[in-house]
């Protein structure tokens, strides 16, 4: 399952690029579907998920050629309509095809997706809107089936604004008939970018970034080239770990607006951060100050995607931290292999206290989901002594590029065994 051994105390320092962003990458591969055409993506990150989706992608007649982050899609083959029920297992997020599958064919049978560590994950919201939009929709043997002869747009309401049903509704209104307008949509920079990948190909989208969007069907659609917006949790994880260490280091390639709360709460607790057009400074030479209270919410709130990096850099600033995870039910289970190196936490539902100690100790811990994991690697720059993360590959790899390549090359003393 590969393992980090991480040797703690060492300040990063350098300057690194930040890749192309997992959660927009997704959605735009699903929508390469619906064209029919070819899709040149650019700043296509190497993750794990990319393999799988690329892999789904092919399962169903898609020709995919992949090489330098730059990713071909040609998607102009009769496509199957039946997503098998092992990647959709592994990857919950190949729900998106839903949206796309019934926008291209008016139909699709998909696996329910496996929840996975961090809740349930329902996809109630996914379910209602395309059934308003005309979708029927049976749920038997753990499949999902999905018919119409043409969507129809209509206006939607979402009951949360949910990124990957703001997504789904949004691939399946491309060729609806009429104009389909979500309210309460999700206003994630994900959101905009596939709605500018989507515009590309020839759809007739606005609203994305707000609360709500407008698509109006069309039926045409021509070729696209596309370069995906930077990853800010990549880049939030790369600067939590400069705050952790103590260090100092240039991130370039980011959008700064992505990256507003992460900046401000580092701020809070005592870091310099100098932004620039498209890149940002950071350093933290002196012992961090604990940041009262570091509440998750949908965008432009603090993300819940870096609620656990940002606990690991809590642990070690002087005072108490108060977490309130209010996106995912069970979000916390970073902090059990956390309290193994010494830290001091308490968690009550989706609160979480944290009270900051004067050091971390090695120790061998376990990463149980993508986000935690990173929490865990940065836990262990700072630890005295020596840090094993296990299950790298199986958490890790499916949203960080070779983080130790990354770490390793901004002064980090970590390798994978
Ligand atoms: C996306 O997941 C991201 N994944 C997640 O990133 C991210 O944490 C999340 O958005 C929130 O920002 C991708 O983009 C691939 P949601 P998604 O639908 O779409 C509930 C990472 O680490 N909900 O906004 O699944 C749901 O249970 C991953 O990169 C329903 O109840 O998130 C959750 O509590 C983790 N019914 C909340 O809404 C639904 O039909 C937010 O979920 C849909 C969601």
């Amino acid at each position: 399952m590969d393992r980090y051994v991480i040797n703690g105390g060492h300040r990063l320092e350098g300057e690194i690029k930040v890749d192309g962003s997992k959660n927009s990458v997704l959605p735009v591969l699903a929508a390469t579907i619906i064209s029919g055409k070819e899709s040149v993506i650019h700043n296509v990150p190497e993750l794990k998920d990319v393999d799988l989706l690329i892999g789904l992608l092919r399962t169903i007649g898609c020709k995919c050629f992949f090489e330098n982050n730059t990713l071909i899609v040609k998607s102009n083959s009769q496509l199957e309509t039946y997503i098998p029920e092992k990647p959709v297992r592994e990857m919950r997020s190949s729900i998106i095809l839903m949206g796309s599958m019934l926008a291209r064919h008016g139909q699709v049978k998909i696996s329910y997706p496996g929840g996975c560590e961090i809740g349930p994950r329902p996809i109630d919201i996914h379910l209602s809107g395309l059934r308003r939009m005309g979708a029927k929709i049976t749920e038997a043997h753990g499949y999902i089936n999905c018919e119409c002869d043409k969507l129809k747009g209509v206006e939607i309401n979402l009951d949360y604004p949910s990124v990957g049903a703001t997504e789904n509704i949004m691939l399946a209104a491309t060729t609806a008939e009429g104009v389909t307008i979500i309210q309460n949509a999700a206003k994630e920079p994900e959101i905009i970018d596939l709605q500018n990948f989507l515009n590309g190909m020839g759809a007739k989208i606005s609203g994305a970034g707000s609360s709500t969007v407008k698509i109006e069907g069309v039926n045409e659609f021509h070729d696209v080239e596309h370069t995906v917006i930077p990853d800010r949790i990549v880049a939030g994880t790369l600067m939590a770990a400069a705050a952790i260490t103590g260090g100092n280091i240039v991130l370039n390639n980011i959008i700064i607006e992505h990256l507003k709360s992460v900046s401000s709460k580092l701020s809070e607790s005592g870091c310099i951060i100098a932004e620039y057009q498209n890149s940002l400074h950071i350093q933290c030479n002196r012992k961090l100050k604990a940041v009262e209270v570091i509440k998750t919410l949908p965008y432009p709130g603090f993300a819940t995607d870096m609620q656990a990096q940002m606990m690991a850099v809590m642990t070690v600033a002087k005072g108490t931290s108060i977490f309130i995870e209010t996106v995912f039910e069970s979000r916390y289970k970073h902090v059990e292999e956390l309290m193994k190196m010494g830290a001091s936490i308490k968690v009550d539902g989706r609160t979480a206290i944290v009270r900051g100690v004067k050091k971390l100790t090695g120790a061998e811990v376990k990463a149980g989901d993508l986000r935690g994991g990173a929490a865990l690697v940065l836990a262990g720059l700072v630890a005295e002594g020596t840090t094993m993360v296990d299950n790298v590959k199986l958490h890790i790899d499916r949203g960080y590029d070779k983080l130790e390549n990354k770490l390793a090359r901004l002064g980090a003393d970590i390798h994978r065994v």
